[in-house]
């Protein structure tokens, strides 16, 4: 083995000993960068929601080195997830399945569903398989910031609280896991993601609407959501620049991001690189909202939604 890969095998078995030992550890996926400890350490559970400031109700993502184990985390596969799951893993794809009784109530937010995805980035499926359970895993932020696609933002934002942070480069995919529930009669897209409607339409050969209108319930769909501290103002693109002008002639520190910046793998970096610039508004346009255009949007509206913090 190259001395690089024989380091990155040591940083992977490290972490998973200390997930084992009740830690918790900061971790790379494919779509941003996850806060992960042993779904069933209960204390190691709470701890997460204690360093990301997040309230108790709003559940977490478990995460699984294979499809194989999902038996053990959902009571009942319907068809299908067997068919989203055989398409769409290792990848950014999360499904909402009935949980198991072994599952914590403390990981699904109170909830008789639980959320599970195989993630496909290599270092995820070292820990994962190296530790051979299942990892919780929030995005590694605080609660209600801007999701971490490098190790350095979560340095910045979580730094010392984690036991360990594995540096695994920037995420290739840049947003969430696409979130499908399918605990109601006919699936659902809870949150659009990496994996797109399309993909998934064409998989189960129906239409897939976009809705939190669920049987399920689906708590910490909150608005303001991926904000950074700037204020963000959606515009159509033919009007970003003259409104930048008006407001710079007030006095504001004002950032335009170009199609570039939001580009699926860019955008989050962007939201962070305008507030460590001092820039107080953020004025952005939705380019389109089919393939990944529909997470970026999704994204950008909770960003440029009404704050109330
Ligand atoms: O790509 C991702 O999904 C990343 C990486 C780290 O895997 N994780 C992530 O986790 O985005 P988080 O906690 O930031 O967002 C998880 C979302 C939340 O909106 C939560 O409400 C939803 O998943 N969720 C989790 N379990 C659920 C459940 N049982 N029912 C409904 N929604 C659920
Ligand atoms: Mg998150």
């Amino acid at each position: 083995m190259p001395v690089d890969a024989q380091a990155t095998a040591a940083r992977c078995a490290e972490a998973a000993r200390i997930l084992r030992n009740g830690g918790i550890v900061a971790l790379p996926t494919e779509t941003v960068y996850g806060l992960a400890a042993n779904a069933l350490d209960e204390a190691a559970v709470a701890r997460v929601f204690r360093v990301k400031g997040r309230p108790l109700a709003h559940p977490l993502i478990v995460h699984l080195s294979d499809v194989s184990a999902v038996e053990q985390w959902a009571a009942r596969v319907p068809d299908a997830a067997v068919r989203l799951a055989e398409q769409f893993w290792p990848g950014p794809l999360t499904l909402i399945l009935p949980k198991t009784a072994m599952v914590p109530f403390s990981v699904t937010g109170g909830q008789e569903s639980v959320g599970l995805r195989v993630p496909s980035h290599p270092l995820a499926l070292a820990v994962l398989r190296a530790f051979g359970g299942g990892i919780a895993a929030p995005s590694a932020n605080r609660y209600g910031a801007v999701s971490p696609t490098t190790a350095e933002h979560v340095r910045r934002d979580l730094g010392d609280e984690v036991d360990l942070i594995l540096d695994g480069g920037p995420c290739v995919v840049g947003v969430e896991s696409t979130i499908v529930s399918l605990m109601d009669a006919h699936p659902i897209i809870l949150r659009p993601g990496g994996v797109t409607r399309e993909a998934i339409e064409d998989v189960l050969g129906c239409a897939v609407p976009v809705t939190q209108a669920s049987a399920t319930r689906v708590p910490g769909q909150v608005d303001t959501h991926y904000a950074p501290r700037a204020a963000v103002i959606l515009l159509p693109r033919a009007a970003l620049e003259a409104h930048a002008s008006e407001l710079r002639t007030q006095g504001h520190h004002v950032r335009i991001l170009s199609p570039q910046d939001v580009a699926p793998m860019a955008l989050f970096a962007s939201l962070r690189r305008a507030d460590d610039d001092g820039v107080d508004v953020i004025l952005a346009a939705i380019e389109h909202e089919t393939g990944l255009g529909l997470a970026v949007a999704d994204r950008l509206r909770k960003a440029a939604a009404p704050r109330d913090r």
